[in-house]
């Protein structure tokens, strides 16, 4: 049995109710190793880093948050969230926005105009689960190129950029993401990075970085994120994703961007007034969690290493970077909806993310524990004989 329309979910879009979720998460309120899924109950939920609780400091820190009206840039600690994501990122503003894709539409909504395209890859966020607001909204065009892994590099965007020709539609913005979800947490070597920007602007063209787990592609790569979005004209961060807040995304860039930004989140409905309730989470998500991806790291491998080991199902452990691991299972005789359908009738959530594709996201409400019951409990279903049909 499950809620959730399978329709390859991703990421806690349509996640399903979680009636059957502990009510105990909200009384312990600590991240600790226990007993495979503390926060939980008895339910080891990777279907995304989206389905965190905030944690007992996050609850406090809401409850007691200094407010005023966000619209008249009155509410203190919404601005203590901006002027902290903007001096860790090193960039001149940030403005807080309620979701990932409300910050990538704004981003897009300041670089284009209708009639322009977008360069992006073809499972980018912005591109599959953002419901065509590229176009819709913001009146622009995905043109689409095929990242090895999600990853662009200037060579396959240099191939897919339009001609100048008045009767061609026109080139405006490359979105990049990283880590990229539905590669499986896949990461932009910086340097790459920083040769799209340099040609890019030489093109006159402006970069944006889907950053959702930014935090994550940081720790994979030992860099931190000012160094890896120097050259990038935009970026969006999650800060309900690994990083733990029950709300909420960044968008960072120079002050000219958040000016116009500032205005499209009002015009897009996304002025919210006392919204410092949600920016106190925010800021303990943004100062004490990335210390602690690594773990979520250590974990998606243990995950991949014991899915490479059981019958039927195929990974490479090597490509899982951060947090995000996918696996096929074609092999088992079972789809993915199916496989996913028998994991959640003993406590595993997973999200299919094709046909013949699960996913597997470590955050911190899962722990060691919570990783080896996976484990256990696919090595079980896979492994016991199959029933026979009445
Ligand atoms: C890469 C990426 N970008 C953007 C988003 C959108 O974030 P939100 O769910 O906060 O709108 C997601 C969330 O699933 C994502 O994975």
């Amino acid at each position: 049995m499950h809620q959730v329309p399978r329709a390859h979910a991703v990421d806690g879009e349509d996640t399903g109710r979680m009636d059957n979720v502990s009510g105990t998460i909200a009384k312990s309120g600590m991240r600790s190793e226990g007993d495979g899924a503390t926060r939980l109950g008895n339910i080891v939920d990777l279907r995304s880093d989206t389905v965190t609780r905030p944690t007992v400091e996050m609850r406090r820190a809401m409850a007691e948050a200094e407010v005023g009206d966000d619209v008249y840039g009155e509410d203190p600690t919404v601005n203590r969230l901006e002027k902290r994501a903007a001096e860790i990122f090193e960039k001149e503003a940030a403005l807080f926005v309620p979701t990932g894709c409300m910050g990538n539409l704004i981003a897009i909504k300041v670089w284009t105009h209708h009639g322009v395209e977008v360069i992006c890859d073809e499972r980018s966020h912005v591109n599959l689960y953002e419901l065509a607001s590229m176009s819709a909204i913001a009146g622009c065009m995905p043109r689409i190129a095929r990242g090895v892994d999600g990853i662009l590099s200037w060579k396959l965007i240099e191939a897919v950029i339009r001609p100048k020709i008045y009767y061609d539609s026109q080139t405006a913005l490359i979105s990049i993401e990283n880590t990229h979800n539905m590669a499986g947490g896949t990461v932009h070597p910086t340097a790459s990075v920083d040769e799209i920007c340099g040609h890019a602007h030489e093109a006159k063209l402006k970069v944006h970085m889907d950053g959702a787990r930014i935090f994550n592609a940081a720790v994979a790569l030992g860099e931190s994120v000012r160094q890896m979005t120097k050259k990038v004209d935009s970026v969006m961060f999650s800060l309900s994703k690994g990083l733990g807040a029950p709300v909420g995304s960044m968008l960072v860039g120079s002050d000219a961007f958040i000016e116009k930004a500032r205005i499209y989140r009002k015009m897009f409905g996304g002025g919210m007034r006392q919204a410092g309730v949600i920016a106190a989470a925010g800021l303990i998500a943004l100062e004490k969690s990335p210390a602690r991806l690594h773990v979520d790291h250590e974990n998606a491998r243990r995950l991949a290493e014991g899915i490479a080991r059981t019958p039927g199902l195929k990974i490479d452990p090597a490509q899982v970077r951060s947090n995000i691991v996918i696996f096929d299972c074609q092999e088992t005789g079972k789809t993915a909806v199916e496989l996913c359908d028998v994991l959640r009738e003993k406590g595993i959530w997973a999200l299919d993310t094709a046909v013949y594709s699960v996913r597997f996201v470590t955050h911190c409400d899962v722990d060691h524990a919570g990783i080896e019951r996976a484990l256990a409990v696919l090595a079980e279903v896979l492994t016991q004989p199959q029933r026979a049909r009445a």
